[in-house]
């Protein structure tokens, strides 16, 4: 008699090939998962290297077009802006943020005039790069002020669409600014202006390198516990992407990646909305110092970014998205 049992039932059967290992995979990881982190910085001709992130550069405006289109090339979908801000355009309130002129602003109007809609541009809404505190927010005695943050990060979101930025991108954690952000596009008539909602974003520890990237490190008075979710938590989740679905967010981040994926796989088995995943600069400093030590192999890569995709992620942002080859 056959069983449904060992000897009969053997697992390793479908293992045994590369084709059919293909055959049964039960996910799968390509380009268009991928969205691209890009730094920016002032000057011309610059590509510079970040210490706390090995491989990874802050370009000058002029010197996108390489990685730009690079990621066209292989089909990357989306690239995400982030500006390292001069410490002398930085002041309490950000005010750097609402400069027409400013780095981010600059940096699409470069891309969108020369790729046009060949790839989509996501810019963050958050003051960290621009205070001189490195707060999300403005800070009042100790106190990251919610209403008037909301006000500034409404004009931010507004400045950047009108720049030609496709997907706004709010990573602060002000309770209400979903809303705002969404009435405030749709009265400027950017009603296609779509908007990734950071929704679950922990206060962590896997954020240093990308604040020593954007140069907000040193100025990070305190920790950001006051807005950032705190780890522990696992429904909270839930309540601020049904929180920010209601108030018109298209999408839905959840971020860092690897500690929470738990947390992806809830998000999405109770939202029928697209899920993000960020992978964080702490995530890729670790796997590429790893890598570079010899202590884990290069293939450690793809097994980080598939399980974001195991967990039930549309998407993945990762600073390996120009590098891994698939
Ligand atoms: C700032 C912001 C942070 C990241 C993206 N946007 C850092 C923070 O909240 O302190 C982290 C990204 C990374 O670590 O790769 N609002």
């Amino acid at each position: 008699m056959i069983t449904g049992k060992y000897p009969n039932l053997r697992l390793r059967r479908s293992r045994k090939y590369a084709w059919s290992r293909k055959l049964v995979q039960e996910s799968s990881l390509s380009y268009s998962d991928l969205i691209l982190p890009i730094f920016l910085i002032e000057g011309k001709n610059k590509k510079e290297s970040i210490k706390s992130m090995p491989n990874v550069f802050r370009y000058s405006v002029d010197k996108l077009n390489t990685v730009v289109s690079k990621a066209i090339n292989k089909g990357i979908p989306m690239i995400a802006l982030f500006p390292y801000i001069r410490p002398s355009k930085k002041d309490e309130k950000g005010s750097e943020a609402l400069n027409p002129d400013n780095l981010v602003c600059r940096g699409i109007k470069f891309i969108k005039k020369k790729f046009k809609n060949k790839i989509g541009i996501m810019c963050d809404v958050a003051l960290d790069p621009y205070t001189s505190h490195g707060h999300d927010g403005l800070l009042k005695k100790k106190n990251i002020l919610n209403d008037k943050t909301v006000e500034i990060l409404t004009k931010q979101a507004v400045l950047q669409a009108k720049m030609g930025c496709d997907v706004i991108a709010p990573s602060d954690m002000m309770d209400g600014r979903i809303g705002e952000i969404r009435s405030a596009l749709d009265k400027n008539n950017l009603n296609d202006v779509q908007i990734l909602s950071y929704a679950v974003k922990f206060s962590s520890s896997f954020y240093g390198p990308f604040r020593d990237a954007v140069g907000s490190k040193k100025l990070l008075k305190g920790d950001k516990k006051t807005y950032q979710m705190d780890f522990r938590n696992s429904d909270e989740s839930l309540r601020e992407v049904s929180l920010d679905i209601k108030e018109g967010a298209d999408m839905v981040m959840v971020k860092p990646g690897m500690p929470y994926l738990d947390i992806i796989k809830r998000v999405k088995d109770n939202f029928k909305i697209p899920v993000f995943a960020y992978q964080v600069s702490g995530e890729y400093s670790l796997i590429m110092n790893g890598i570079n030590k010899k202590l884990i192999g290069k293939d450690s890569i793809k097994e980080s970014l598939i399980s974001f995709k195991r967990a039930g992620a549309n998407s993945i942002v990762t600073y390996f998205a120009d590098q891994i080859e698939l």
